[in-house]
């Protein structure tokens, strides 16, 4: 596995290189979610082709007070992990702004709701270092997670809007026997908010449960999924709708194409997910 930590090694590696490329763009801290990111990868490069992880964890999208000191950074234990899963490169960029930088890239329609609401800035930063790890890596293809719904929904009206002849695919998340789905940010919680952040998906589970069963009421569902969460003593819900899976503009009435997208903070870690229901 070949580590690059500067940017012009980065181009200098991408100008020699002769093969399918495909990338998964990370924070590091890695888990099963990013091998599972790490597999599909492989998957679409094919045996000879190169995948490459990126790991930075990027200023940009920490607003002011997030948790961008403290966010992990197990540098040796990720290098292995890629090491291990067959990664050809690990690109770990020290060198990524510039001090007076002054261009970034903002999409102004599906941030403006559900985390782009509550983090303003927040897709600001992702889709400026995305587009900087696409520029700089040239990758045929990049794998996001399903966890992060809206930011998968935000970087590819990135990629098509400014013509990056880039894949983006989507992977399922992937989540504990109880249902939590894989973050980074789990490794804040204690044992007891391990427990109660299961809330999470019990909430959502409920409300397909009651799509299911005919409710059309987003309303009702929301004050479900609410009823769930309340029954946690540390969770506090920062977001709960329901959007249409493709615009990402909140529903009155359930129509096919839904998904229940929510933010809840379980102590003072604050967790995403979301479950198609239609
Ligand atoms: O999902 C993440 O880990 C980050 O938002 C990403 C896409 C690597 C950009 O920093």
């Amino acid at each position: 596995m070949r580590v690059i930590e500067a940017t012009e090694a980065a181009q200098t590696h991408v100008r020699e290189r002769d093969t399918k490329s495909v990338l998964v763009p990370t924070m590091g801290a890695l888990h099963r979610g990013h091998l599972k990111l790490i597999h599909v990868a492989r998957e679409h490069a094919g045996k000879d082709g190169e995948v490459a992880v990126s790991i930075f964890v990027n200023p940009l999208q920490f607003e002011p007070g997030s948790d961008f000191e403290k966010y992990p950074r197990p540098e040796a234990a990720d290098e292995k992990l890629c090491e291990e899963a067959g990664v050809n490169l690990l690109f770990r960029p020290r060198d990524m702004y510039f001090d007076d930088r002054s261009v970034y890239i903002e999409e102004t329609s599906l941030s403006s709701g559900l985390c782009g609401a509550m983090r303003p800035g927040h897709f600001r930063g992702v889709c400026t270092v995305v587009a900087k790890l696409f520029n700089l890596l040239t990758p045929d293809a990049a794998v996001f997670g399903e966890k992060d719904y809206q930011q998968l929904a935000v970087i590819r009206r990135m990629v098509r809007d400014l013509n990056f002849p880039i894949e983006i695919i989507g992977v399922p998340t992937v989540r504990e026997a109880d249902g939590l789905a894989l973050s980074s940010r789990n490794q804040y919680l204690n044992a007891d908010e391990r427990t109660q952040a299961t809330v999470l998906y019990r909430a959502m589970t409920r409300v397909k449960e009651l799509a299911d069963g005919g409710q059309k009421s987003v309303r009702e569902l929301i004050d479900a999924a609410k009823g769930v969460i309340a029954s946690a003593k540390s969770a506090r819900v920062d977001y709960v709708a329901i959007v249409d899976a493709v615009n990402l503009h909140s529903l009155e009435t359930l129509r096919p194409n839904a998904v229940i997208a929510l933010a809840v903070f379980i102590g003072k870690t604050r967790l995403i997910d979301n479950l198609r229901l239609t």
